[in-house]
C-alpha cells in the first residue's frame, strides 16, 4: 500500500455558499436538515450511502466511502445563499413545490432563517426574470468586491473554517468563449471595463476563487470553463468542475448509450423530449438560455459512441433534444425518448424511454455530494479541474486537449479509483486474472 496524499482533517464549519435559492438549492438544504435529524434518508448521495471496494474480492473490504476518506460531518454544514428575489429557504422550498408538507414542516424554522443575500444580475442574460433582490456597483469589479465581502461576513458571522461555492442558479444565455475569458489578466481588465462578455455567474466564481474558494458549476454556463478561471484555480491552489448536473433525461442517455455501444449496436436516431413546468422551464424556454443547455445535451451522444471510430454503426444518426415549458407539471417533469437502433445485419429496432422523474429530487443529492468532495479535493491539496467529478456533470469540464468522459460508469470508476489514490489504496482495473493463476 502506498502512503496516500496527505488530507488535512474536515474540523470545523464548512459554508456551503449556493448561488441561487431555489427549486434544486431548497430541496437540497431542506434534505441536509431531515437527513441531520434522522427524518429522511439521503437516497441519490455517494457520500452518504455508496461504499468503495478495497484490494482483492477475497479481501472483502467495501467500508463505506464516509469512512474511507474524510468528509465534513451534514452536522457542521452551514448554508448561504444569493438571490435575486428575497424569499427565503422556506418560501423558496414552498413556491417550487417539490417537497410534501410532513418534510417542510420539520425544519420550516431553519429554512426561514436562511435569507438569500442580494445577487449579482444582469437582465440580459436571464431574459424570463426580472430580479428586484440585486446589488449594485460602478462596475464588475466592485460587483466582484461585494461578493468576496458576503463571503467574508460569512466566514466571520457563521464562524466557519472552510467554503465551497456551488451555481445553483438560473441557466445563463448562451456565450462562447472569447478574448476577455483567455487569460485571468485579461478578464480583470474585463471586469474594471465592464465587458458585456463576462457573465453574472462568473462574477460569482471568480469571488469564490480569488477568497480561495472551490466552485461547482451546476448549470451549462460558461461560468468556470474558461481559461482564465483555470489560471486563477491554479494559481489560489482551489479545486474546480462543471459544469451542469447529470440528472433525468441525460443520466439516463449515459447508462444506456455505453450499454448500446458496448453490444456493437447501431444507431439511426435519438428524440429526446421533455415537459416540465418549474422556474427552470421558464428560463430554459428562452431560446438563449435553451441554446446553452441544448449545448450541453446534445454533446453526450457522439462523445460515447465515437462516430469517427464506428462510422458504420454511428457516422449518422439524428439526435434532437427539445424542452416544452409547461407549467402544470412544475418540478416534475416527464421526458420522452425514442431511439432507433439497429442489429445484426442491419434490422432496425426501437427503445422508447418514458421517464417521469422529479429533478430536483435528483439533483439534490449532487449538490451534497460535490460539496464534499470539493471540500475534501481542497484539504487533500488538489487544485484546478477535477476530472474525477464528472460523473456529476452533463458537459465535464476536462483539460483542454481531452475529450470529456461521458460514460457514467468509466466516471464512477474514475472517481473512486481517485479515492483509492488519495487514501494510497490500491487501483482497481479489474483485470482479476490473479484469481486464476
Ligand atoms: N434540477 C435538475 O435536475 C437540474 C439539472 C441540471 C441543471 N440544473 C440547473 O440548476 C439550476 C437550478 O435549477 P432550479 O430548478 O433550482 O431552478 P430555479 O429556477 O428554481 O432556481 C434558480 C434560482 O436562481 C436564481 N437566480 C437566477 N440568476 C441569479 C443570479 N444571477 N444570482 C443569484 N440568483 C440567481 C433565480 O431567481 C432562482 O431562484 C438551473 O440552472 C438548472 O438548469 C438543474
Amino acid at each position: 500500500m502506498e502512503p496516500g496524499r496527505p488530507i488535512k482533517p474536515a474540523e470545523g464549519k464548512l459554508g456551503v455558499f449556493l448561488v441561487g435559492l431555489g427549486a434544486v438549492s431548497s430541496t437540497f438544504i431542506a434534505g441536509v436538515e431531515l437527513v441531520r435529524r434522522g427524518l429522511a434518508k439521503p437516497i441519490g448521495s455517494l457520500t452518504q450511502m455508496g461504499t468503495i471496494r478495497l484490494g482483492k474480492r477475497t479481501e472483502r473490504r467495501v467500508p463505506p466511502i464516509r469512512d474511507f476518506v474524510p468528509l465534513a460531518s451534514l452536522d457542521d454544514l452551514r448554508f448561504i445563499a444569493w438571490d435575486i428575489f428575497p424569499d427565503n429557504a422556506y418560501e423558496a422550498a414552498k413556491r417550487a413545490g417539490v417537497l410534501a408538507e410532513h418534510h417542510l414542516e420539520p425544519v420550516r424554522p431553519t429554512l426561514e432563517q436562511i435569507e438569500p443575500l442580494p445577487g449579482v444580475f444582469q437582465q440580459e442574460y436571464v431574459k424570463r426574470l426580472r430580479g428586484t433582490h440585486v446589488k449594485s456597483g460602478r462596475n464588475k469589479r466592485e460587483l466582484a468586491e461585494q461578493v468576496k465581502q458576503d463571503i467574508a461576513d460569512a466566514f466571520r458571522t457563521h464562524g466557519l473554517s472552510r467554503g465551497v461555492m456551488i451555481w445553483c442558479g438560473s441557466t445563463e444565455s448562451y456565450l462562447r468563449p472569447g478574448p476577455v475569458h483567455a487569460s485571468l489578466a485579461a478578464f480583470e481588465a474585463g471586469l474594471e471595463q465592464n465587458a458585456p462578455e463576462i457573465s453574472p455567474s462568473m462574477i460569482y466564481a471568480y469571488a469564490a476563487l480569488s477568497s480561495g474558494i472551490p466552485f461547482a458549476n451546476g448549470a451549462p454556463n460558461l461560468t468556470v470553463d474558461i481559461p482564465a478561471m483555470v489560471e486563477l484555480a491554479q494559481s489560489k491552489n482551489v479545486p474546480i468542475c462543471g459544469k451542469d448536473f447529470k440528472t433525468g433525461q441525460t443520466l439516463m442517455k449515459t447508462i444506456l448509450a455505453p450499454g448500446l455501444k458496448a453490444r456493437l449496436l447501431g444507431l439511426t436516431g435519438w428524440f429526446s423530449t421533455n415537459i416540465l413546468g418549474n422556474r427552470d422551464g421558464e428560463v430554459l424556454d428562452e431560446p438563449s438560455s435553451f441554446k446553452t443547455k441544448e449545448e450541453s445535451k446534445l454533446s453526450v451522444l457522439d462523445v460515447i459512441f465515437r462516430k469517427d471510430l464506428y462510422p458504420e454503426l454511428y457516422g449518422n444518426y439524428v439526435h434532437q433534444v427539445h424542452i416544452h415549458y409547461y407549467p402544470p407539471r412544475g418540478d416534475n417533469k416527464e421526458g420522452w425518448d425514442n431511439i432507433d437502433i439497429f442489429g445484426w445485419l442491419g434490422y432496425p429496432m426501437q427503445i422508447k424511454i418514458n421517464f417521469l422523474c422529479r429533478d430536483s429530487i435528483l439533483a439534490a443529492p449532487l449538490v451534497l455530494d460535490l460539496a464534499l468532495f470539493l471540500d475534501l479535493a481542497q484539504r487533500a491539496g488538489m487544485r484546478g479541474i477535477q476530472e474525477w467529478l464528472s460523473f456529476y456533470f452533463k458537459s465535464p469540464q476536462t483539460a483542454e486537449s481531452l475529450y470529456p468522459e461521458h460514460d457514467l460508469f468509466i466516471q464512477l470508476m474514475k472517481l473512486k479509483n481517485t479515492l483509492r489514490y488519495l487514501r494510497g489504496e490500491e487501483l482497481i482495473t479489474h483485470l482479476g486474472l490473479e484469481y486464476y493463476d
